[in-house]
């Protein structure tokens, strides 16, 4: 089916600003022509649009016992995200959706999982497991997961939630998580893959497990793919890198095992920050392995 490309340039999630241009430098560095050369129709329907940050306060709205910095604009950019991935599959297309932090799988996650049953694969260096009460930041990215499946304060609201069952999420290539936020991943029923399941096991061994608890049941498979999933070598263009990430190679070959399994529903890339990155090459490996994860073959 033809694939729609939603930007999502939302920075209010982070610390670090210049994510909000990651659909441009994800454009500039050649997604249309990729897409078209793995043999997929693409449309971009370009960005949603985003309130500029240096007219906002961040505590505008503040939950109780806690802390979600700009959650107004997070939460009114995700509303609106929801929509247009529910009406992308509606109308029969593919929803890729270009980040922008990754708070924005808030708005995913929900769109994707308005009319089905959805599981998650959730490719990140970190667990974005916080809740406003647990996070030590204070940032909205770093809390995505935690408030699709409603957890903390995210329980009270409807704009977060996703109904996507905990037992079809898994986590893969975990390598820095805050102490709350472990134990509640630990408390949970999500699946959790960290870097050393890779080394012993292997990238191909952890991803076909990962899907298989993402799809068993379910009608199709969410992807969020954040940058920083891969090491900083590779990906240095990210607002918070963590070393010891998987390689090049590593991040290819789960793509297509994703690719793979035919049970890919809408798919992001999350985390571009150009203005961190060197050369675009961050842009250049999220449209890579865009492409892989959207079925692109070398034979
Ligand atoms: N755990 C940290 C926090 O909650 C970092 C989160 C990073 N998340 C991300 N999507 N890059 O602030
Ligand atoms: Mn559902
Ligand atoms: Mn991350
Ligand atoms: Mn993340």
């Amino acid at each position: 089916e033809r694939i729609r490309v939603i930007g999502a340039p939302l920075d209010y999630g982070a610390d670090r600003r210049g994510v909000d241009m990651g659909p441009s430098a994800i454009r500039y560095a050649g997604l249309a022509a990729e897409l078209a050369s793995s043999g997929r129709t693409s449309i971009d329907r370009g960005d949603l649009s985003v309130p500029r940050a240096e007219e906002r306060d961040p505590d505008a709205e503040t939950p109780p016992n806690g802390s979600a910095k700009f959650v107004k604009e997070v939460r009114d950019v995700c509303e609106r995200l929801s929509d247009e991935v529910a009406d992308t599959l509606a109308s029969g297309e593919f929803p890729l959706v270009l980040g922008g932090d990754h708070s924005i799988a808030i708005g995913s996650m929900q769109g994707s999982s308005r009319d089905a049953e959805v599981g998650v694969l959730w490719f990140d260096a970190h667990g974005d497991f916080n809740t406003p009460e647990t996070s030590p930041s204070g940032n909205v990215h770093g809390m995505p997961m935690a408030a699709a499946l409603g957890h903390g304060s995210f329980a009270d609201t409807d704009w977060a939630n996703a109904s996507i069952d905990p037992e079809n999420v898994a986590l893969v290539g975990l390598r820095a998580l805050d102490e709350k936020e472990r134990l509640a991943i630990r408390e949970s029923p999500v699946t959790a893959y960290s870097m050393s399941d890779i080394d012993e096991r292997g990238i191909t061994a952890v991803t076909e497990e990962a899907v298989e608890v993402a799809s068993t049941g379910t009608e199709g498979v969410h992807t969020s793919l954040d940058l920083d999933w891969l090491d900083p070598k590779e990906a240095p263009g990210v607002g918070t890198p963590v070393r010891g990430g998987v390689t090049y190679r590593e991040a290819h070959a789960a793509l297509e095992i994703v690719a793979n399994s035919g049970a890919l529903r809408s798919l992001e890339v999350v985390e571009v920050n150009p203005i961190l990155d060197s050369e675009n090459e961050t842009a250049s490996l999220a449209v890579e392995l865009a492409a892989s994860a959207l079925g692109k073959r070398i034979l």
